[in-house]
């Protein structure tokens, strides 16, 4: 089922973030904090505070009117309080497979049997302690020795275990660099790569030894030359250099995006082995944007929504122009840019399942079924864990999905023509 068609409050909540911007800021601090509170009255204070009509807004919908109100009425307001924290968990419910490995593996295995693969993502980024980086460090070696075993029984399923170069890793993780050190910085760069090679080395042993695929998700603009330099230092080890399945992330809305593309072209004939790239269009958009600003810095990312979706294009182009030396995985849910690469491949003649479409966990539904039932392999990024470290998770979930340029908003809620959503972003 689609998420634009799942929940009254998310929907809800989605229209009145879109037809004002302040509503917006409002309702995301309001679903940001809310699980961070710990008692009733802390959680009380925050729903008057945010929840009362902002600005003059007469839109206000009846319903928040009505807790906003209640919350202030004593005895009421726990069960006020007890409906906020139900909603926010409910939605957040639509982006997060689970909160354990455990609750999550059905789950994963059930998508499996319909032809959808996964890839696992450990909630939690941005560590402040060492204690914190330990503890994600631990989590993702439990998880490879595990699920690495566990994999050894499942069936093998076509198309998603196999590619035209031969059969690929049943199971499949994204790391985030920033859970693994609390130092990290670029102005210390050699240090900081010289902590988190420490770090993904045992990692990504064990993954070898296991048969486990390692992504390397890209976050903030900050940090994208260490995670860069750090996965080329690592890709190009002796011990890894036969490993193919290792990949990471380059993001269009990145005005760097294509040059960078062209060095890893290079690294991986260097290298002489595949790996992979994840294609995205980037979803920090809104902190960069903001970021740069501030600072008075020249913006790292394209300000229009065309300019990235016409350079995601480009991109996917030099990327299958590429292959074999660099398999593509396209990350999005845009199908006019999903369809310009699948033409492509075709048009250049790239064997069959010879690259892969990924999107997130609870979002585009309809449009992965109808992928899977054209043979595209298609693979879920599904994030697994507690909602507080899944806080930032889920807020980028909001921002995306309300954005008024968002792909799925316009295929979904406006309703917005065929020829409109295909148009060449281009013309
Ligand atoms: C994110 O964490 C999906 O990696 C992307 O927002």
């Amino acid at each position: 089922m689609s998420i634009f068609a799942k929940n009254y409050w998310y929907t809800k909540m989605m229209e009145l973030a879109t037809s004002d911007a302040r509503v917006k800021t409002q309702l995301f601090h309001f679903v940001d904090v809310l699980p961070v509170l710990q008692t009733v009255e802390q959680k009380r204070d925050h729903l008057i505070e945010y929840l009362s009509a902002p600005y003059g807004q007469k839109s206000w919908p009846m319903v928040l009117k009505l807790i906003s109100s209640l919350v202030r009425v004593p005895l009421l307001d726990r069960a006020m309080v007890g409906i906020a924290d139900f909603q926010v968990k409910q939605m957040a419910k639509n982006f997060i497979v689970g909160n354990s490995l455990e609750e999550a593996l059905p789950k994963l295995l059930n998508a499996r049997s319909k032809k959808i693969a996964f890839t696992l993502d450990i909630l939690g980024e941005g560590v402040f302690s060492d204690y914190e980086a330990q503890f994600y460090f631990d989590k993702y070696k439990t998880l490879i020795e595990g699920l690495g075993e566990a994999s050894k029984s499942w069936k093998k399923i076509s198309p998603i275990d196999e590619s035209s170069l031969g059969d690929i890793p049943p199971v499949n993780i994204s790391i985030k660099i920033s859970a693994l050190d609390c130092r990290m910085d670029s102005m210390s760069f050699e240090a900081s790569l010289k902590r988190l090679i420490a770090r993904l080395e045992p990692i990504m042993e064990l993954a070898m030894k296991k048969n486990v695929f390692i992504n390397f998700d890209m976050e903030q603009f900050a940090l994208k030359d260490l995670t860069r330099e750090l996965f080329k230092q690592l890709l190009l080890m002796p011990k890894f250099k036969n490993y193919r399945f290792f990949g990471i992330v380059c993001q269009a809305y990145l005005k760097s995006s294509l040059s960078d593309i062209y060095e890893w072209i290079e690294i991986a004939k260097q290298r002489g082995t595949p790996f992979s790239i994840r294609l995205v269009k980037g979803a920090y958009w809104d902190y960069e944007t903001i970021v740069a600003n501030q600072n008075g810095w020249e913006s790292p990312v394209f300000a229009k929504k065309v300019e990235s979706d016409a350079n995601y294009e480009a991109c996917a182009k030099v990327l299958l122009d590429a292959f074999p030396a660099i398999e593509l995985a396209l990350g999005s849910h845009n199908i006019r840019s999903i369809s310009y690469a699948l033409a492509y491949a075709e048009e250049i003649q790239l064997p069959e399942n010879s690259l892969e479409v990924q999107m997130l966990y609870g979002m585009a539904d309809p449009f992965k079924e109808s992928l899977v039932k054209r043979g595209v392999r298609i693979r879920e990024y599904a994030p697994v864990g507690e909602m507080l470290p899944g806080l930032s998770y889920l807020v980028r979930r909001l921002l995306e999905n309300s954005a008024n340029d968002s792909f799925l908003k316009q295929s979904f809620l406006d309703n917005t023509g065929i020829h409109h959503l295909l148009r060449s972003p281009k013309s």
